[in-house]
């Protein structure tokens, strides 16, 4: 299976900052989910559930964060949206098929993974239906020291996928490298992530380039489509 490679270098402030990777857009745009039920596994504030509600004909989201199904119940709400739930459920634990209670045509996934997701996922998806996916490349933040814990490698995914019974259609990694002035540009430009590298000591090794200096970030997703044969 071969791995489709996109990149591209961008200095901040000079395109939109996407939603999503145009190659997980793409992905999504390719598949028919008009009468499609739909599983959302760490949905979050429900970002990927609610974009996919208007399109499908059911979205179950789940999450252990509470506070967040709160906020993405709340979204709900005042989009309208009348054909989305969600419910509290470890991914890594639950039975999909009895959460969801009626077949589920595509297990989704946006920015979180697991190897126990990925073998619910086969059990839980019917048969000729879909597990899709965007989760963090290894290479994602590579210049700050570490490799995150939940990041998957093409290579290692497709083993994982394939040793699941899954048929992978594709695997793509889209890497974007942002290009910011300085440090303190790369912190006002996202808060939250300054904050956390400060609090795991990413931060340290970031600075230890030249403050006044530009600094590369690499923004690497790795996008899946796999179907249950
Ligand atoms: C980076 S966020 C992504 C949220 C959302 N999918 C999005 O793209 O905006 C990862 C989410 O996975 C959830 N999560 C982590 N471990 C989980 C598990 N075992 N089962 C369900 N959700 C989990 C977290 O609570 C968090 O909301």
């Amino acid at each position: 299976m071969e791995t489709e490679l996109r990149e591209r270098h961008a200095p901040w402030g000079t395109f939109p900052w996407p939603e999503w990777p145009d190659m997980f857009l793409e992905r999504l745009a390719a598949e028919d989910f008009s009468d499609a039920t739909v599983l959302d596994l760490g949905t979050g504030e429900g970002r990927l559930a609610l974009y996919l509600a208007p399109r499908a004909t059911r979205v179950v989201g789940i999450d252990t964060d509470e506070v967040a199904l709160d906020s993405a119940r709340r979204l709900a709400r005042e989009r309208g949206l009348s054909n989305v739930n969600f419910f509290a459920a470890n991914a890594d634990e639950a039975n999909y098929r009895l959460l969801v209670r009626s077949p589920i045509d595509y297990v989704v996934a946006s920015y979180f993974m697991s190897e126990e997701a990925i073998a619910n996922a086969a059990k839980g998806v019917r048969s000729g239906g879909k597990f899709l996916f965007a989760c963090h490349h290894p290479d994602n933040w590579i210049e700050s020291g570490r490799v995150g814990r939940f990041s998957f490698g093409e290579g290692r995914m497709e083993v994982l996928l394939t040793a699941n019974g899954f048929r992978v259609e594709f695997l793509g990694v889209d890497r974007l490298v942002v290009v910011y002035e300085n440090l303190d540009a790369l912190a006002a430009a996202h808060p939250a992530l300054h904050e956390k590298f400060r609090g795991d000591g990413r931060w340290s090794v970031l600075s230890e380039r030249d403050r006044d200096g530009p600094v590369d970030l690499t923004w690497a997703t790795l996008v899946g489509v796999a179907l249950r044969p």
